[in-house]
């Protein structure tokens, strides 16, 4: 990787010296604030075990949810300061706010191998402002910086960005994996590679599919965004979700990938229903038969056999958003059997990349996170390296 990483700092600069690690914290919380998933705490754990053993002191920073610049008791960073110290096997303790008298006090009171969580940033708003005086403030609390926290990389943010001026500033493990694997897939892939795009709309990932477009042999398109798609090429949809004011934007990647020779899979039939309910009734129909009134939610079976043959013989395969509503159980079907897909080709020695946190639960509910060669930490930043964009918050990392 470009930028220099916890590896490189020299030991005599960890023993005993304070260090800011800003972690992306923001786990998924039930409404009784239960962690529903801690893969990304758990994410976390060989940069701080790596600056634990070297003798520094750890102060743990991260958001979580969008508090909107109001300390809410509900997003609190309690949940993973409980988690976190069980995964640790360690108390780590948590400040009452992240910075101000009382967290100094804190901080001056840690010894070497301590852990202290601060207090969700985003109470603050001065936090996503990237305030300059707020980041002052953050670096005064530590002699280096170190930001393990991929999946908020694309926020320049006080403490994803502006920190990161004002302190020694290095990457941690988790953002090298991202990196490695995510550079590595778009630099040079081994190929055939196959990119699978998906999720609801296509706004927001307009980018991407363009970005992909110049990358890789097969696109491959589910999810609710196919019917925009559909609709450009004027099939009618009946209800299916369609974002109008994007069916322009829609012809010209249509467009480009025929200019480019990129074969864009869209489905063949779908899985349709009288009403977006768990309960709705179903039935299978084909690509253009899509009954006034019923609204697509999965793909059907002639898509899932069309999309497994594509992804069959892959070496490298980049999969963001789901095929349908995978999250009622009627309508899981078409993202489970291309989550069955991608993992078979990966045993077989694909590199397989999964972003975005629906495919990530996806894959979960199929039970097959462990077939995948790389499951993503960042959403939106993934995506945002996906399309070639600087992320603000590696851009600020000391070069090697
Ligand atoms: C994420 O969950 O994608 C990151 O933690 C960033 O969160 P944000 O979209 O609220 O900035």
């Amino acid at each position: 990787m470009a930028k220099k990483t916890v590896a490189d700092i020299p030991d005599k600069d960890l023993a005993g010296k304070k260090v800011f690690v800003r972690c992306d914290f923001n786990v998924p919380l039930d409404d009784r604030q239960q962690i529903t998933s801690d893969a990304r705490i758990k994410a976390a754990l060989p940069t701080i075990n790596y600056l634990l053993k070297k003798g520094a002191i750890l102060i743990l920073a991260s958001h979580l949810g969008r508090p909107k610049g109001v300390a809410k008791k509900e997003l609190s960073l309690a949940p993973v300061q409980k988690r976190l110290s069980e995964l640790l096997g360690q108390e780590v303790a948590l400040a009452p706010d992240c910075l101000g008298e009382e967290v100094k006090k804190r901080v001056d009171a840690l010894s070497p191998g301590d852990v202290l969580l601060l207090e969700n940033l985003r109470f603050h708003k001065e936090e996503e402002k990237n305030d300059p005086a707020f980041a002052k403030e953050l670096a005064s609390l530590a002699d280096i910086y170190v930001s393990d926290a991929f999946g908020t990389v694309h926020r320049a943010h006080a403490s994803t960005e502006g920190i990161a001026h004002l302190l020694p500033a290095y990457a941690g493990f988790l953002i090298e994996k991202e990196l490695n694997f995510l550079g590595e897939a778009l630099a040079d892939p081994k190929r055939p590679f196959v990119a699978i795009i998906g999720g609801a709309k296509i706004s927001g990932k307009l980018e991407v599919l363009k970005s992909l477009l110049s990358k890789v042999d097969i696109l491959i398109v589910g999810g609710g965004m196919a019917y925009t798609f559909f609709k450009a090429r004027g099939i009618e949809v009946g209800n299916s979700l369609v974002e109008e004011n994007l069916i322009g934007e829609a012809k010209e990647i249509l467009k480009a990938a025929i200019d480019k020779e990129v074969p864009f899979l869209l489905p063949l039939d779908h899985v349709v229903a009288d009403k977006f309910a768990p309960d709705a009734k179903t039935e299978i129909v084909p690509r253009t038969t899509i009954p006034k009134g019923w609204q697509g939610m999965d793909i059907g079976p002639d898509t899932v056999k069309k999309f497994t043959n594509a992804i069959k013989g892959a070496k490298t395969i980049v999969w963001n958003g789901p095929m349908g509503v995978f999250e009622m159980k009627k309508f899981a079907a078409g993202t489970l059997a291309i989550a069955k897909a991608v993992a078979a080709e990966t045993e077989k020695g694909a590199t397989s990349i999964i972003g975005g946190g629906d495919s990530v639960s996806a894959i979960k509910q199929a039970g097959l996170t462990d077939k995948m060669s790389h499951i993503s930490t960042g959403g939106g930043a993934s995506l945002e390296f996906l399309e070639g964009k600087v992320l603000p918050g590696i851009a600020v990392l000391q070069d090697k």
